[in-house]
């Protein structure tokens, strides 16, 4: 019978977990024991998806099923531990492509059975929030946390592991997203928040775009208008028959699109009165923006809590971390865990199991 739970002590020091991701084209496995990562493993089908300019579902579903039980193997090779001493198998249950997810969650689960370990089910926007501790290890909220990812953008505050206030938040598409479609506009192969970042190495921020809320809009932001500003430029210039640059144009796009994420987590800081940023996200592994928060941190002597870049984007390491913040608390899933497309930005399943309390 499935009972992992009499014998469970959450307050055991440095607990090993182990986190299963695959919401989207990566399909990742790590170990963490406590805060320190014992292996990462990442099988990305990105170079196929970019055959097709974008994540092809059932391409993505395929791959992870593929690879699932090998990268999970690897992680627990890599980390020199047997899967007896894993003490609770983490997953992402949500948000994400449901085939993908699936997948993920089908594989913990029958592992958690087959093993008698406890399940955890990870948000996988809460796993991004996480991965700054892994990178700092004394990290301790309250503190505000710039989210931005491919679905979503947000300025969140930290009051405690668990508790996030939204302060804001896109009103349409994501940073990530808009990174993906200005590339597109630009030519640039999936995925594009890199092919920009490079592309923008060779150029000038010489091309006039809105100006996106800046000192307005509270902490809320709109990158649609930005994305359809890029598109107009250029389809101008086509119709007209004028050369542009496509270099300029990616770094007069960088530029808007990140300085107002810079700003508005700087005026999060004072309001909040904190004194540490952290960051979560695959634009997270963006130069500029890296650069832009580090010397605006230093200005204000401003602790920068900045994930390493593979820590940025997708990664298993970062839903073991929240993983080993549910467990922590004593939250845990059962068997009937099932994947979900959407969820609410920060929501757990999670509920207080026996040796929880
Ligand atoms: O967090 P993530 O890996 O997946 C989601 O949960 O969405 O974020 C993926 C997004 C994509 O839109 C990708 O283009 C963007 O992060 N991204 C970047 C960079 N690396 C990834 N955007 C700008 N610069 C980068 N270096
Ligand atoms: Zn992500």
């Amino acid at each position: 019978m499935y009972n992992p739970f009499d014998n469970l002590d959450i307050n055991k020091e440095s607990p090993i977990i182990l986190g299963i991701e695959s919401s989207c084209d990566e399909t990742a496995a790590a170990v963490i024991r406590g805060r320190e990562v014992l292996s990462d493993e990442i099988a990305s089908s990105a170079t196929i998806q970019a055959l097709y300019g974008g994540v092809v579902p059932e391409i993505a579903s395929r791959a992870h099923t593929d690879e699932i039980a090998k990268v999970v193997e690897r992680a627990v090779q890599n980390a020199g531990i047997t899967y007896q001493d894993i003490d609770a198998i983490a997953v992402t249950y949500g948000a994400g492509l449901l085939g993908a997810l699936l997948v993920g969650v089908s594989f913990a689960k029958s592992l958690a059975y087959a093993l008698n370990k406890p399940l955890i089910a990870v948000n996988h926007i809460r796993g991004h929030l996480a991965a700054s501790y892994l990178t700092d290890k004394t990290l301790k909220p309250p503190f505000v946390t710039l989210l931005c990812s491919g679905g979503h953008t947000a300025i969140l505050y930290a009051k405690n592991q668990t508790e996030f206030e939204i302060l804001g938040a896109t009103l349409d598409d994501a940073v990530g997203e808009a990174f993906d479609k200005v590339a597109r506009v630009l030519g640039l192969k999936y995925p594009g928040g890199p092919n920009i970042e490079n592309c923008a190495k060779e150029g000038v921020a010489n091309v006039t775009l809105p100006k996106m809320f800046k000192g307005g809009g509270g902490y809320n932001f709109s990158y649609s208008g930005l994305k359809t500003a890029v598109i107009n430029y250029c389809h101008t210039k086509e119709q007209k028959g004028e050369a542009y640059s496509k270099a300029d144009v990616a770094c007069s796009f960088q530029k808007a699109a990140i300085d107002v994420l810079v700003e508005k987590t700087m005026e999060a800081v004072k309001e909040k009165r904190v004194d540490t940023v952290t960051v979560g996200g695959g634009v997270g592994a963006n130069t500029y923006l890296r650069e832009s928060l580090k010397s605006a941190c230093e200005k204000k002597r401003i602790k920068l809590v900045l994930p390493e870049k593979r820590f940025c984007t997708d990664n298993a390491s970062m839903i073991a971390a929240e993983g080993l913040i549910q467990f922590q608390n004593g939250n845990f899933a059962d068997m009937s865990l099932n994947a979900k497309a959407s969820i609410p930005l920060t929501t757990t399943l999670n509920v207080p199991k026996k040796g929880g309390v």
